[in-house]
């Protein structure tokens, strides 16, 4: 990419002034695909380290490109805007020869973008759209409206309204339930929510699923900054509020596991999970440990797997194919318009896991081991 502009603009003098004007760090003197791997940095922007999902998407990344021989910036940015600004602002002046950013908000980086385009740095959007800027030259994820489809699908097989194969369960309702939904800042928040309203509006509209607070708007069922505090005040709010009468929860649509470990600390503060009082149906994502030992406990209903060691090995790919020169290769160009323009994507198969799958989804493939699901805790 950057060899084809230079040498669209005519031979070295230009480069070379180029490279001077632009700030002359390693991510913007010239040609990277004559390089060794060994003088090539990679800026690894991750929003935060309270989520065990993106400790292993960092380290993910770190280990394969440090691997192949590249050095790694990774930075972590205690989901704090004005922090992950200023970790990628010096990603770029410390000459960066391409950037891998998972964003907190993700609008909120646009000088960053413009910044990384003036340097010919190539920017790859990690699992969370970049967006409101052409600047983004590829996206890896994971297909984020299935992610809410297998959700919202785990809840209703969760219940027993529908079996694991797609058909009728044995169950008729009506169940209460409630909604809860991502941080309104992070593109994925719409596409979870939209492919989990998408299945449960049928329910809902038969009166076979009741929303009892009637919080069915994404503003009201959104968790700023996906946190577990947050989601546990929601819920505890929702049962003072809606269930004080002797009705109980029924199932709860949670779109990631530290919302749902909040949520199921609010019914269990509440007298969930004790006597006849069974806890409702609650999903989540990401597999994180201390959910899936949850979910081996019969806590927590569901999670929806998303393997992080693919994600970072197509970030790699994707990274080294920028750094020679070439362009990385998608498997979607349709879905993820950033507002600006459609960014090509590689998109990853995702897979819902319940108690018993466990073994097989996340333990033989080596996610975690038998001992980590027991204990809760991943091994350092
Ligand atoms: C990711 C999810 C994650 C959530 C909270 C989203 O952008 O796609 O996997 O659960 O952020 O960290």
């Amino acid at each position: 990419m950057r060899r084809k502009f230079l040498v669209a603009l005519g031979g070295a003098a230009l480069a070379l002034s180029l490279a001077a004007c632009s700030g002359g760090g390693a991510g913007s003197d010239g040609d990277s695909s004559d390089k060794k791997p060994a003088d090539l940095t990679i800026g690894v922007s991750m929003p935060t380290q309270t989520s065990e999902r993106w400790i292993a998407d960092g380290k993910a990344v770190k280990e394969k490109l440090e691997a192949k021989g590249y050095k790694v910036d990774l930075q972590y940015a205690g989901d704090d805007i004005p922090t992950q600004s200023q970790q990628v602002d010096q990603m770029i002046t410390q000459g960066a020869d391409v950037l891998i950013i998972a964003a907190i908000d993700g609008t909120a980086l646009s000088g960053q973008l413009d910044a990384a385009a003036a340097a010919k740095i190539p920017v790859i959007s990690y699992d969370r759209l970049l967006l409101g800027n052409k600047n983004v030259d590829f996206y890896v994820s994971f297909d984020n409206y299935k992610v809410g489809v297998a959700q919202a699908t785990a809840l209703l097989v969760g219940l027993g309204l529908q079996t694991k194969d797609g058909g009728k369960g044995t169950a008729t309702g009506p169940f209460n339930v409630e909604l809860f939904a991502g941080s309104l800042d992070d593109n994925n928040t719409q596409y979870f929510w939209g492919g989990a309203m998408d299945t449960l509006k049928p329910f809902m509209d038969n009166g076979t699923l009741k929303v009892k607070s009637g919080q069915t708007r994404i503003e009201q069922a959104a968790i700023l900054r996906w946190q577990q505090e947050t989601a546990q005040k929601r819920m505890e709010d929702l049962l003072t509020s809606g269930y004080n009468d002797g009705t109980v929860v029924n199932g709860v649509l949670s779109p990631y596991d530290g919302i749902s470990r909040g949520i199921i600390t609010a019914l269990q503060n509440a007298g969930y999970g004790k006597g006849a009082k069974k806890l409702p149906v609650v999903t989540g994502q990401d597999a994180e440990i201390a959910s899936v030992k949850l979910i081996n406990d019969g806590v927590q209903s569901s999670t929806v797997f998303k393997d992080t060691r693919l994600l970072a090995e197509q970030a790699v790919i994707a990274a080294e194919a920028f750094l020679q020169d070439k362009e990385p290769q998608a498997n979607d160009t349709k879905t993820y318009n950033n507002k600006v323009k459609v960014v090509p994507s590689y998109l990853l198969p995702i897979e819902t896991v319940f108690k018993d799958d466990i073994t097989k989804v996340l333990v033989d493939s080596g996610y975690w081991s038998a001992d980590e699901v027991a204990a809760g805790q991943a091994k350092k």
